[in-house]
């Protein structure tokens, strides 16, 4: 529900009317989420069945006492099998919404994906009579089928280790637990065994030591190996990874990413690598992801978005990272302007107010995506050849 543009404060009836559209909003998205579901009514096919993840169309609110927050206002992407995405764009441009709405743990009962479809390729389900491989709707799934694959087909590392461990429990605890939630027949003995195995796997050379330890006996770049390990325990096919190296100085950033890599390459997973350096980007990503205010602006494989740009905004980020041989006298480039309100989105480009080519085509409505390449895509009307 929309605020009234009347200024920067509501009345107590707009007050009144947003808090009761919103309770109404959250108990109906509530009740969908709870309701008895069987398989099929969330079995969905796979555009291509070399994609682990399909993203489309994807809707993502927040219902808050402002009113409906637009988060992801239309997210379409796909995760390749065995391939690195990296999605950047600059701060509350939803891309921790979009993925925590791939594992269904957006903080409801506020925020709520309300439309679109987050196809995922499970092994669990076979071909249809079509021969097309069929996958499950996350968007659609119950929140108690979701057990079937969070934390063991589709993982997450999260910035801050320290706020994901539990700091009471031990590291070795902790990651028995993980494993006897994925293997509830294993022995503690074998559960230990392979705990200690996946210490030595990220690296950790006194994995006896490290299983003993509680979080706070160890350093950040530590603590950050040991929720590696974690997301491993359960042999994932997609790992979600958002901001992984942000806490973390530079010279243990780069040893994540290179253990990151190098466990993608082993275990022949996917994954989603959040961040806002491009320099990460560059050095990890097979495809790339630029979002804006809640939309993909330009997708396109590493080499394109890096040698090749094509919106304004890809530009201007591109323009604002430090290089090597810029002049330490010369203040960084930076964007102008501010993104818009994600209460009240205009029905024209976002990005128009802070864009430098704007021109009178950029008034109408939303550009759609223009295809550069096979690869490459754009959301801006400088490449509409048709329109031109
Ligand atoms: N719990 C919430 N309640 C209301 N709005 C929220 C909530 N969580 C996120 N948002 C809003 O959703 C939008 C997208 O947020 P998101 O966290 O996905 O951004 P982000 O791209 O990950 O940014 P950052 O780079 O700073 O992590 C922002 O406008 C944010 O204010
Ligand atoms: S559509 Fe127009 S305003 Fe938007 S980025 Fe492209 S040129 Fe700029
Ligand atoms: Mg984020």
């Amino acid at each position: 529900m929309k605020k009234k543009n009347k200024g920067n404060y509501l009345t107590l009836r707009e007050s009144r009317q947003i808090i009761k559209h919103n309770i109404k909003q959250m108990k109906y998205y509530e009740k969908l989420k709870k309701a008895n579901k069987s398989v099929v009514d969330y079995t969905i096919k796979m555009h291509d069945p070399n994609n682990i993840i399909e993203i489309d169309n994807l809707h993502t609110v927040f219902f808050t006492d402002n009113g409906t927050v637009n988060s992801v206002n239309g997210v379409s992407f796909n995760i390749p099998k065995n391939k690195v995405v990296g999605v950047v764009g600059e701060s509350g441009c939803g891309k921790s919404v979009t993925s925590l709405s791939i594992m269904q743990l957006v903080q409801s009962p506020q925020g709520q994906v309300i439309e679109g479809e987050i196809r995922y390729n499970t092994d669990d389900l076979g071909f249809d009579e079509n021969n097309n491989k069929l996958g499950y709707d996350i968007a659609k799934m119950p929140t108690h089928d979701m057990y079937k694959i969070r934390g063991k087909d589709i993982t997450m590392i999260f910035q801050e280790p320290m706020t994901s461990l539990n700091p009471i429990f031990t590291i070795g605890y902790q990651l028995d637990e993980v494993m006897f939630n994925h293997a509830p027949d294993m022995t503690k003995e074998d559960v230990k065994k392979h705990s200690l195995e996946m210490l030595v796997k990220v690296g950790i050379s006194m994995p006896e030591r490290v299983y003993k330890s509680y979080p706070h006996e160890l350093s950040g770049g530590m603590r950050q190996r040991v929720m590696i390990a974690m997301a491993l325990a359960g042999k994932p096919r997609l790992i979600i990874a958002d901001e992984p190296t942000t806490a973390l100085d530079v010279t243990i950033q780069a040893q994540i990413l290179d253990l990151l890599k190098s466990i993608q390459k082993d275990i022949e997973c996917s994954i989603m690598l959040i961040t806002h350096d491009l320099g990460v980007i560059a050095e990890m990503a097979d495809e790339v992801i630029v979002m804006y205010a809640g939309k993909v602006i330009e997708r396109g494989t590493v080499r394109d978005i890096f040698n090749n740009p094509k919106h304004p905004y890809t530009i201007g980020l591109q323009k604002s990272k430090p290089l090597i041989n810029t002049n330490v006298n010369e203040p960084l480039y930076s964007i102008p302007g501010q993104v818009p309100n994600p209460i009240n989105m205009p029905n024209h480009c976002y990005f128009k107010s802070r864009c430098n080519k704007c021109m009178a085509k950029c008034n109408s409505v939303y550009p759609q995506e223009y295809k550069i390449s096979d690869t490459h895509y754009v959301s801006c009307y400088l490449y509409d050849k048709e329109g031109k």
